[in-house]
């Protein structure tokens, strides 16, 4: 087909739906250079106001999908699952669930991602364990799919060349907020893994990229169609992000969270909290356990999501689940033993205290994503280097009452952390609602 570019630009200007020939050619056209960045620009503008079709969307998500290489591992004869999270603060369950699930036979070929935004990325958590490699070639991650059964990795340059350009320039033209290009972009990526089905974490809530709960659902709905257009069964889960999950935000602390789990143990702050009986841990460990349920569920390896949380639990209280984490740190060069022996450990350099007494009513978590980027634990920007062990412990949770003075925030991080104390002390705390009649 002869790409005419401005006629692509102007019918979704006017709202008409293309077809698969014309964004296959669109879209090749823009990886190999024939369509320069300010015409893709103006096409996504126009594709930000105008929305898309289902079926177009799914063409989109395969020619995606496709501008790259595409993995098939049903030579192995066994059910490959992955799941996807759209992004939250303190979510670290990608790093227990693929060992976790790995274990009963189903393959777990997962293609992470750095932080984005005030969110932080799994592979950058698993960065902080020293050695952990995440740039294994295809062929190398091909082969501890056969093998060992699982591993996680970062996109390389073979899969979904297509939506590297893409995101890159919809960074830098206001054009990220696009359900349709969301869509084609996080489903291109998972589809490219050779999947078989997918659970889908959709997160809603002042942490998440989805403020409301109708559009983390509308997108939800979108990711779902649009797999099962592509014959991959898809689960979605809502959850929520209006405070942090679990304990820890940031790199080596979110590892340590993670290690605690595997290893059995609980988090139950004492005084001065008020909290002295919530176990800080439970929501990671519980999410983790949901996901996992639904991922065994839909590879066929237990009747229900019930039978599944159970099987999940089991693995995760029997300590299998921890030395299936063991396996994937070594296959991948990461010494655990290291990280045991210079991170289990943190000391905070800092604490945020209450201002005033009274019950915490709500916190802007995306605020509180910010305060750890601010520290070190993600990037302001592409050139930043990370503090593995910087970032925030959470001490404090919504709905609870907490006393003058009662210390909310543990600041983390080396000495250019601490030059951004006093800022990110003046975000947490302005991230919090109190209702002081308590
Ligand atoms: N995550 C992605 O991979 N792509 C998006 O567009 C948004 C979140």
């Amino acid at each position: 087909m002869k790409l005419i570019p401005a006629e692509i630009i102007k019918k979704k200007r006017q709202g008409q739906e293309h077809s698969l020939e014309e964004l296959r050619a669109w879209i090749d056209g823009f990886v190999s250079g024939q369509v320069p960045d300010y015409q893709m620009a103006a096409w996504l503008m126009a594709v930000y106001f105008q929305g898309m079709g289902k079926e177009e969307i799914s063409f989109l998500t395969q020619v995606m999908r496709d501008s790259g290489r595409v993995l098939n591992f049903s030579h192995l004869g066994a059910f490959c699952v992955d799941k996807h999270s759209t992004g939250g603060v303190g979510d670290k369950t990608s790093l227990m669930l693929t060992p976790l699930v790995g274990l009963f036979g189903l393959k777990v070929p997962m293609i992470a991602g750095r932080g984005l935004g005030h969110t932080g990325g799994t592979l950058d958590k698993l960065e902080s364990i020293p050695g952990f490699r995440t740039n294994l070639s295809l062929e190398e991650f091909q082969k501890q799919i056969e093998t060992l059964g699982y591993a996680i990795i970062g996109q390389t340059a073979e899969i979904c060349p297509a939506d590297r350009k893409l995101y890159a320039l919809r960074d830098v033209t206001g054009t990220v907020e696009s359900l349709p290009l969301i869509c084609g972009s996080i489903m291109s990526k998972k589809l490219a893994e050779g999947l078989n089905s997918l659970v889908l974490d959709v997160k809603f809530g002042s942490g998440a990229f989805m403020k409301s709960q109708e559009e983390a659902q509308s997108l939800a709905q979108l990711l779902k169609t649009t797999g099962e257009r592509q014959g991959v069964k898809v689960t979605t889960l809502l959850t929520d992000t209006n405070q942090p999950l679990g304990r820890f935000i940031g790199n080596a602390l979110e590892v340590k969270e993670c290690l605690d789990i595997l290893d059995g143990r609980t988090f139950t702050p004492s005084a001065p909290s008020k909290q002295v009986d919530f176990d800080y841990y439970q929501p990671t460990r519980e999410l983790t356990l949901q996901l996992a349920s639904h991922m065994l569920h839909l590879g066929g390896k237990a009747d229900s999501p019930e039978v599944g949380y159970s099987m999940a639990q089991k693995a995760l209280e029997s300590g299998q689940a921890a030395q299936a984490f063991s396996a994937l740190c070594q296959a991948q060069g990461g010494d655990l033993a290291r990280f045991r022996g210079e991170e289990m450990s943190p000391r905070p350099f800092a604490e945020v205290r209450a201002p005033q007494a009274g019950r915490l009513e709500s916190m802007d978590c995306e605020q509180v994503g910010w305060a750890s980027l601010l520290l070190g634990a993600g990037r302001l920007s592409h050139t930043d280097k990370i503090i593995p062990c910087a970032g925030i412990e959470v001490n404090c949770r919504l709905g609870e009452v907490y006393q003058k003075g009662d210390p909310l925030f543990y600041l983390y991080g080396d000495s250019s952390s601490q030059k951004a104390c006093g800022e990110v002390e003046a975000r947490l705390l302005n991230s919090l609602a109190w209702d002081k009649d308590q």
